[in-house]
């Protein structure tokens, strides 16, 4: 459980200084809503945001060299905010659930003397009392420094004031993160909690093409970034439950649009393969007939009704291939599915007006460049006139194609 209140990056392309919701140097700030959407002309960072998240998720899986060199990232000196020589740096600012101190992490990239990405500093801090001064938990220079076991205990970074069990801590490489050496050791409670958090976040970058592959039979609990593996999805949620599994697939067919009924298909090799009647249509089609907009839909359904779901979960222009009609209603099961508490938070990209119609000004930030180049960040909320007209009745959607803001 838990959630991202706020987000700050620094240096990461186009995103030199961004700062989205409430971090611990804005308190002032609300914190982001479970549904995060991003929009704004092309070229602007919204795909870089994106793969902020996809960048730590890599940090995690490898090394920060691995992820500056992962996809089309092509290197750290092609990532950093051109022009800049400091480190590239994210705070995340996470709070686990309403009544717990939120937590702050920070970590820092930069280049060796040699020319190679090394994490130069690691923090994870929390108050103490609800007002007090943060205690670090976790922080390392150059993979080194100390990690505080249990539940409670910290140092006050600037005064020295500590409590708890404090352990020295050497990394062997200093380009891993400290969070998954000592999250993987069950003393460092929190920090455990917090890769867990971390570990348990999906970037979607689904494509129908690839959900039309055979895939062999094995079931997964996961779909992956581009939905290959939909079939073993839909295995592991038949094995796991299968009258729920029937119940969901009743749920999400009322929503696809020509579809009357989709039913599991046991295959003799335990595969399960999805049948999907369509109107008008005797005998069911089955997935690789499916039009992409529909394996789409269908696949974002499933997602949100993942049975141990995903805390943070970043979708990029789910519109592509949908058409235009079925976007509010997306939007809206999507804001119905991540709710008010700590379980699920999404973050999508769009260009669409249309799912953006769906939502609170709140939940809506807008990315422009300024003369410089670099990428800035505003709460559509933060906008004059919106707040009034939307509560006159009118959509968030309409407001940005008229151009209040955007
Ligand atoms: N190292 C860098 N420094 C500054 N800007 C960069 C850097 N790398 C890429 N960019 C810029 O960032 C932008 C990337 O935009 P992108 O996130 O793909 O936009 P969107 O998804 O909103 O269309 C491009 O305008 C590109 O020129
Ligand atoms: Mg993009």
């Amino acid at each position: 459980m838990g959630k991202i209140e706020g987000i700050f990056i620094q240096n990461y392309g186009s995103l030199r200084d961004i700062t989205l919701g409430r971090t611990y140097t804005h308190q002032e700030q609300p914190p982001l809503k479970n549904m995060t959407t991003i929009i704004g002309p092309s070229g602007n960072g919204k795909s870089t945001i994106a793969d902020v998240f996809g960048f730590i998720a890599d940090c995690l899986d490898s090394d920060v060299e691995a992820a500056c060199d992962a996809g089309n990232r092509g290197g750290f000196e092609q990532i950093r905010s051109q022009g800049e020589t400091d480190p590239i740096k994210f705070e995340l600012y996470y709070r686990e659930s309403n009544n717990a101190r939120p937590i702050t992490y920070e970590v820092s990239i930069d280049l060796d003397r040699a020319g190679r990405p090394f994490v130069k500093e690691e923090r994870l801090r929390q108050r103490v009392e609800a007002k007090g001064r943060p205690r670090s938990f976790l922080r390392l220079q150059n993979g080194s420094g100390f990690a505080y076991e249990g539940n409670f205990g910290g140092r006050d970074d600037d005064t020295g004031v500590s409590d708890g069990v404090q352990v020295p801590v050497t990394l062997s490489d200093n380009r891993k993160l400290g969070v998954v050496t000592l999250g993987a050791m069950k003393q460092y409670t929190r920090i455990e909690k917090f890769l867990k958090f971390l570990r348990s976040w999906y970037l979607c970058y689904f494509t129908p093409d690839a959900a039309r592959k055979i895939q062999t039979s094995a079931p997964q609990p996961y779909l992956d970034r581009v939905g290959s593996n939909l079939n073993n999805v839909a295995q592991y949620m038949y094995r796991e439950n299968k009258n729920e599994f029937v119940k969901i697939l009743k749920d999400i067919q009322d929503k696809l649009p020509g579809i009357t009924r989709i039913e599991p298909l046991k295959m003799p090799n335990g595969q399960i393969v999805l049948q999907f009647w369509e109107k008008g249509f005797e005998s069911p089609f089955f997935t690789q007939k499916m039009s992409d907009g529909t394996l789409k839909l269908f696949a974002y359904y499933l997602l949100l009704h993942e049975s141990n779901p995903r805390q943070l979960v970043f979708i990029e222009e789910p519109e592509n291939g949908l058409y235009h009609h079925y976007l509010a209603d997306l939007a809206e099961e999507m804001k119905k599915n991540v709710g008010r508490g700590f379980s699920k938070q999404l973050f999508v990209t769009t260009h669409s007006p249309f799912f953006v119609n769906a939502l609170s000004p709140e939940e809506v930030w807008v990315l422009r460049k300024e003369a410089d180049g670099f990428s800035v960040a505003q709460r559509v909320s933060d906008y004059p006139f919106v707040n009034e007209l939307t509560e006159q009745g009118v959509v968030v959607g309409d407001l940005w194609y008229d151009k209040y803001f955007g």
